[in-house]
């Protein structure tokens, strides 16, 4: 496809849609759009344009459309598959002056947002009264709800709760062509013909621009327990994790952490945000689950938390801990969430989010960690394995760069043909992007691809949005 480069012509005709200020070509501004959190890459636009409404990325997609010009939704920045990366430069609109919370419906536990809210201020906005939004990425502090409906985010209550896409009913779209159009109905159910609410969801930027959300919401869970339980062995761990669900027990987080994962994390704590949290980590432990149950009765709570330790019985762990206090619970949670940005700051890395059927898991462990030794890559794993989706973070450390995108890579494909015999797929929540792109073939076949391909044409038939993403 050919591009045509956004001339001083097209610049003008932007400011007069979204005022002078709101268009930026400083060199500044296109390297803040140039990268997100994944890997080193660097890919500044011609343009960044903060958009404010509707009518004006409408207006701006009109004219990319006419001439051929790429145009990149962005949120916040924190992706972790190359999503918002405008490859084939052109256009980036930011979203971030549409963040505010449009309104809260208490009535019918609704609530509907633009896609600039930032996805920790909507769950506490939502909190206040008495609400609950449960997908909470990691990245939830700066992350964008735009951007987590373009990647499907899930975070750890997802084993419970489910993930982004479970909470949206109804959006506003913008389309290639200018078209403004809601998707759905504020509705619960909904047989209305093709659900293009879903359709968008997890489309990461490639067939329209979000501009407003109408997500459902639960009632705030009062109560809560949580335990740390040390394993000698991951796969040891991981087994543990079926048991439990095969006692009848349906956590609210089951998290599992490598021993690396929680010796780097609790370093990057310490010495780079001089926030520290101590676990204890004897020899001979390998790997922890943190586990959570919530709910509105103790008693439930203190049941399903027996069934826990008595199922634990039969697995080769460590002294388990509780965390008694919100402090003690607030640190474990701390240091979970720190682990990818830990990691990060430890080594340039490539982080897989792989997910297989739940009791695959060991199995997966194991062949990650043999592909590791022969490709001599070391990879930190953790993740949300009561669901089955395992972060793999392999590290570049000392490898050299040619070995980093060649062999490296070719490990990686075998991490993925593994995941594939093992019943599993590429991402469980952060999307493919450009990051996993070369891989989509070992999980998608020419046909199902090409039925992807035609539905892109419809949404898109110039190829304007986000380029080169996906397939
Ligand atoms: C997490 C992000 C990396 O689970 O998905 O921490
Ligand atoms: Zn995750």
């Amino acid at each position: 496809m050919n591009y045509t480069q956004v001339t001083e012509n097209h610049i003008n005709q932007f400011k007069q849609i979204v005022g002078e200020e709101f268009v930026l070509t400083d060199k500044e501004s296109l390297d803040n759009a140039a990268h997100d959190e994944t890997e080193d890459h660097h890919f500044p636009p011609e343009v960044v344009i903060k958009a404010g409404n509707a009518q004006e990325i409408a207006d701006i997609m009109k004219i990319c459309n006419e001439h051929i010009i790429p145009v990149v939704p962005r949120g916040g920045g924190t992706g972790l598959s190359g999503g918002a990366l405008p490859l084939k430069r052109g256009v980036v609109i930011s979203t971030e002056r549409l963040n505010r919370i449009l309104y809260i419906d208490e009535q019918n536990l609704q609530a509907t947002v633009e896609p600039g809210v930032i996805t920790q201020v909507f769950q506490e906005t939502v909190k206040e009264k008495g609400l609950f939004y449960p997908p909470d990425p990691s990245s939830r502090g700066t992350c964008f709800l735009g951007g987590n409906l373009g990647e499907n985010a899930g975070g750890p209550k997802a084993v419970k709760y489910g993930v982004t896409r479970d909470y949206v009913i109804n959006m506003e779209v913008v389309l290639p062509s200018g078209d403004i159009i809601w998707t759905a109905a504020n509705v619960l159910k909904n047989s209305t013909g093709y659900n293009l609410t879903q359709l968008m969801i997890g489309s990461e930027g490639t067939l329209g621009i979000i501009t407003k959300i109408v997500f459902k919401l639960r009632s705030y869970p009062q109560k809560d327990v949580t335990l740390l339980v040390p394993f000698t062995t991951s796969e040891e761990a991981c087994r543990a994790i079926t048991a439990v669900y095969m006692a009848g027990v349906t956590p609210s987080g089951m998290e599992f952490m490598e021993r690396e994962a929680i010796e780097r994390t609790m370093k990057y704590l310490d010495e780079t945000l001089s926030d520290p949290v101590s676990i204890d980590l004897p020899d001979g432990i390998n790997a922890h689950l943190l586990i959570e149950l919530d709910g509105n009765d103790d008693e439930v709570l203190m049941r399903d938390a027996e069934k826990i330790m008595a199922t634990l019985e039969g697995f080769d762990t460590g002294e388990i801990s509780f965390a008694d206090t919100a402090q003690q619970k607030a640190e474990l949670w701390k240091v979970r969430r720190n682990v990818s940005p830990a990691v990060n700051a430890y080594s340039l890395t490539k982080a897989e989010d792989v997910v297989v059927p739940r009791a695959n898991l060991p199995a997966l462990i194991t062949a990650i960690k043999d592909i590791g030794r022969e490709y001599t890559f070391n990879s930190v794993c953790y993740g949300h394995a009561g669901d089955g989706n395992l972060h793999i973070n392999v590290m570049k450390e000392q490898l050299p760069d040619d070995y980093w995108h060649k062999e490296v890579n070719e490990g990686i494909a075998k991490i993925f043909e593994k995941v594939v015999e093992l019943g599993g797929t590429l991402s469980g929540e952060h999307g493919i992007g450009i990051a996993k792109r070369p891989y989509m073939h070992l999980a998608m076949s020419d046909v199902n691809l090409n039925l992807m391909r035609g539905i892109k044409k419809v949404f898109d038939p110039n190829g304007i949005l986000n380029p080169e993403k996906i397939f």
